[in-house]
């Protein structure tokens, strides 16, 4: 792999230059936007692509999903249909990716979609991403910026600690706000199915197309390739739905919590899903730094954004696994 000096840039008009023309010339960025950081090329150049994997040492089963600045753009990938049009409507720009039929004549590289005849599209809102989107005039690819398996970055920091000497450039542009990712919603069955939990609620996808099944891991079709028991790990093994904690472990709490001290992080004293959500990878990688024996996290109430919540932490809880490439997803 190509070494590089990483440099973080602020997302002033020269930072936004500099990584559009890194990602014309099939460059990979670090992009901030609402949900967690990309780590962002053209998804039109299968060299750009293949560097995301290689970069990010994903499995290339795992499909990518490509960030255009509106919904126009998205239908030169995809074939839209009447769902995708109200949805795109209702939630674009923001956290939302629709997994919908590739066009025959759709210029985004064959490597992104894995060997499926879908594509993932989303439309991001984070003001950063749409400025680079537009100067740099591509559809872009852009996974979360972390290396597979762990834990996705919300901050330029995080990224860096990830991918330094693997990319040329960060784009700083803050704290990501939502801070789980986007949902996945796949449209190319007769029932929307959503097949990630993430910054779209549930019960919001519902009210805009009537029913939304929750795709479960036992389809007999693999829809979402990537999507791996263990996933979002830190190092240190998490335990759920405690009510107690050890003396030597970390406590990742939620809602009214009195207790306080180096190794304990509350996600939303107030107990609000979506302050939770905007905290957690980053109170995850705090805790993990402390190098105790375990993590205590305290039980989320699995409504809403804590289904997304919920999600993340059972990931980041499962047992890891060493299959030949690298053990897990995205
Ligand atoms: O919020 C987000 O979505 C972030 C930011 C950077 O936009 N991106 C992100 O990308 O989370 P990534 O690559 O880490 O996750 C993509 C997910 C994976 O679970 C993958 O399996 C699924 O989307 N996916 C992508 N293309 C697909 C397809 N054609 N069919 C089914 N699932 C697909
Ligand atoms: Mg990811």
């Amino acid at each position: 792999m190509q070494h590089f000096d990483t440099e973080i840039v602020g997302a002033g008009g020269t930072g936004i230059s500099r990584a559009a023309e890194a990602l014309r010339a099939g460059q990979l960025v670090g992009l901030p936007t609402e949900t967690v950081y990309g780590l962002a090329g053209d998804a039109t150049s299968d060299a750009a692509v293949a560097a995301i994997f290689a970069v990010k040492e994903r499995p290339r089963f795992n499909p990518l999903i490509v960030h255009v600045v509106d919904a126009t753009a998205a239908e030169r990938l995809v074939q839209f249909d009447l769902r995708a049009e109200a949805l795109a409507e209702s939630f674009w720009p923001g956290p939302l990716t629709l997994i919908l039929p590739r066009r025959p004549e759709s210029p985004a590289s064959l490597l992104i979609s894995a060997g499926l005849d879908t594509i993932a599209v989303r439309v991001p809102s984070h003001p950063v991403a749409r400025t680079v989107l537009e100067a740099a005039g591509l559809p872009l690819a852009a996974p979360s910026a972390n290396r597979s398996g762990a834990v996705s970055p919300t901050d330029p920091r995080h990224v860096y600690e990830e991918l330094a000497g693997r990319i040329p450039l960060i784009l700083a542009g803050g704290r990501a706000d939502v801070g789980v990712e986007s949902t996945v919603l796949d449209l190319t069955g007769s029932e929307p199915a959503i097949l990630r939990p993430g910054g779209v609620t549930a019960e919001d996808l519902t009210a805009v197309l009537g029913t939304v099944g929750l795709a479960a891991g036992s389809d007999a079709r693999p829809r979402s390739p990537g999507r791996l028991p263990s996933h979002y790990a830190p190092a240190t093994p998490l335990r759920l739905d405690a009510r107690d904690v050890a003396p030597n472990e970390a406590l990742l709490t939620f809602g009214p919590d009195l207790r306080k001290g180096d190794h304990i992080r509350n996600l939303s004293e107030k107990g609000d899903p979506a302050e939770a959500a905007a905290n957690l990878f980053a109170m995850l990688r705090e805790l993990d730094r402390l190098n105790l024996p375990g993590i205590a996290v305290a039980p989320i109430p699995d409504t809403g954004l804590g289904v997304a919540i919920n999600d993340r932490l059972r990931r980041a809880a499962a047992p890891r696994h060493s299959p030949p490439t690298d053990g897990t997803a995205g």
